[in-house]
């Protein structure tokens, strides 16, 4: 392992040029217009496995982005790592708050600045850093790998559990591995071990069947931007508690043991708070912050439109309204159940005069995967030696919607072994990732498979 470890300290500036080539390949999974580019990266990725001595390399075709399969099972009598990422991104819109352009990767101090540096194309190089450095310098890899990374992540995997579905025995594994999340803090490395689902939908209200002058109709018409405002008004209550009629049914409360756990890591609501630029964090009652941002579900109003929005004033009442709602979901929430519970709400709070329609966006399941999985204890022991500090077990807010369906289909735990930083701008401008954290975690990728597999073993 050490030769190994010597190999990436000595290759780690060619390592950051090639992950340059991958940055700046526009990959933007939810704009059409980009389909050629975010092909081109799954090109790219399968190129990379093929040079770096991965076998089986394929470019596999779903209804949507195609997804990158790759293997290498010689290590008889060892068990099977599966390592999941993906190489779309995010629109880098607004592009005019970018320092550098967003597919033009900057070096500034220990970060490199791009769209899909951190989330996910850099955790994705990671491993492929790290496969390439034990082959190169073992021969060999201590475990059975297989890589899937796919093009899809951003706009929530429409296509990826039918083909988990219909690829079952390509992808048998012991476990997962995933690094798509984040650490707890800069020098505080972390595995994280929940993930909030998501419920998103779009509201459309509407009212007269044209814009309508506000003095001779105003005050005798419903207006569909104020009933709007009024149902969600009412989505919440003053203490932040969400009103959807069983909302919390299923909701796994916080337990006294995981609570003692959570106020046991360092947080200070000042450092938060200065991150941000806000006075103050607010949220649901009786709730820690850590708690309402990892283990509490959310509703919030992610856009919303409607009527005149142009210079000066225009007296006119407006004939639609719209919003963009979405819903962080806690095990054992079912976003299916959610859609029927917002229905049920808007049923009941309808303000009259207007009428409203639901779209579902998407859906995804939260997940709570095992900590002391061997996996789970194998990632530990890796990163605290690559890191050389204790790592933390910590959840996130953030939602991998395919992780339910790893464990349910594939039967294998995930580990979630995340290199991201809540201040490294993913999903807004200027997304940048550590590199000494990007070196440290193909350190970690290689370490994790050496000692899942010695653990495995002595199981
Ligand atoms: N990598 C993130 C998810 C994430 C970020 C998990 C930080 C934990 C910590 C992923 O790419 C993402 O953005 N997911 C979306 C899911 C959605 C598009 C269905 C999200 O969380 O908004
Ligand atoms: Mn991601
Ligand atoms: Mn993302």
């Amino acid at each position: 392992m050490n030769e190994t470890l010597s190999y990436i300290d000595s290759n780690g500036e060619r390592f950051v040029e090639e992950l340059k080539d991958f940055l700046r390949i526009p990959s933007i999974s939810a704009n059409s217009t980009y389909d050629p580019e975010t092909r081109r990266a799954a090109e790219f990725v399968a190129a990379e496995a093929v040079r770096i001595g991965l076998e089986n390399v394929r470019i596999l075709e779903t209804a949507g982005h195609p997804v990158v399969y790759a293997d290498w099972l010689h290590a008889d009598g060892k068990p099977t790592v599966l390592i999941y990422g993906h190489y779309d991104v995010q629109p880098p819109e607004p592009l005019e708050l970018w320092t550098n352009p967003p597919f033009e990767p900057t070096v500034e101090g220990d970060s490199i600045y791009a769209r899909g540096s951190i989330d996910d194309k850099g955790q994705v190089f990671m491993h492929l850093k790290s496969l390439e450095s034990l082959l190169a310098t073992t021969g060999g890899l201590p475990a059975n790998v297989k890589i899937i990374i796919e093009g899809e992540e951003e706009v929530g995997s429409p296509n990826l559990p039918p083909f988990l579905a219909a690829h079952k025995e390509l992808l048998a594994c012991d476990t997962v591995m995933i690094s798509d999340t984040t650490m707890y803090d800069y020098e505080m490395p972390g595995i994280t071990y929940g993930l909030r689902g998501l419920a998103y939908f779009e509201l459309h209200v509407v009212g007269p069947d044209r814009d309508l002058h506000s003095g001779m109709f105003g005050g005798a018409v419903a207006n569909p931007i104020n009933a709007l405002c009024e149902l969600i008004a009412k989505m919440k209550d003053s203490a932040g508690r969400v009103q959807l009629p069983g909302f919390y049914d299923n909701v796994v409360d916080v337990s006294p043991k995981e609570r003692a756990e959570l106020e046991r890591l360092p947080y200070s609501a000042t450092d938060f708070c200065s991150m941000i630029n806000i006075p103050i964090t607010v949220g649901e009652a009786g709730y820690s912050d850590l708690e309402r941002l990892w283990a509490r579900p959310t509703l919030d109003v992610c856009g919303i439109w409607g009527g005149y929005q142009g210079e000066g004033a225009k007296t006119v009442l407006p004939s639609k309204a719209a919003a963009k709602i979405s819903m962080r979901l806690v095990a054992n929430q079912d976003y299916r159940k959610v859609a029927d519970q917002l229905r049920a709400f808007i049923q009941e709070h309808k303000p009259s005069g207007v009428s409203i329609e639901v779209i579902e966006l998407h859906g995804g399941p939260p997940a709570l995967t095992p900590t002391d999985s061997v996996p789970v204890r194998a990632a530990l022991r890796a990163l605290e030696t690559a890191f050389g500090t204790k790592p933390f077990l910590i959840r996130s807010g953030g939602s991998i919607p395919i992780v339910a369906d790893f464990e349910e289909q594939l039967g294998a735990p995930v580990v979630l072994m995340g290199f991201g930083l809540p201040d490294q701008n993913a999903h807004s401008p200027n997304e940048k990732m550590n590199l000494s954290n990007y070196h440290r975690g193909i350190k970690s990728s290689a370490l994790f498979l050496q000692e899942y597999s010695r653990m495995y073993a002595a199981e």
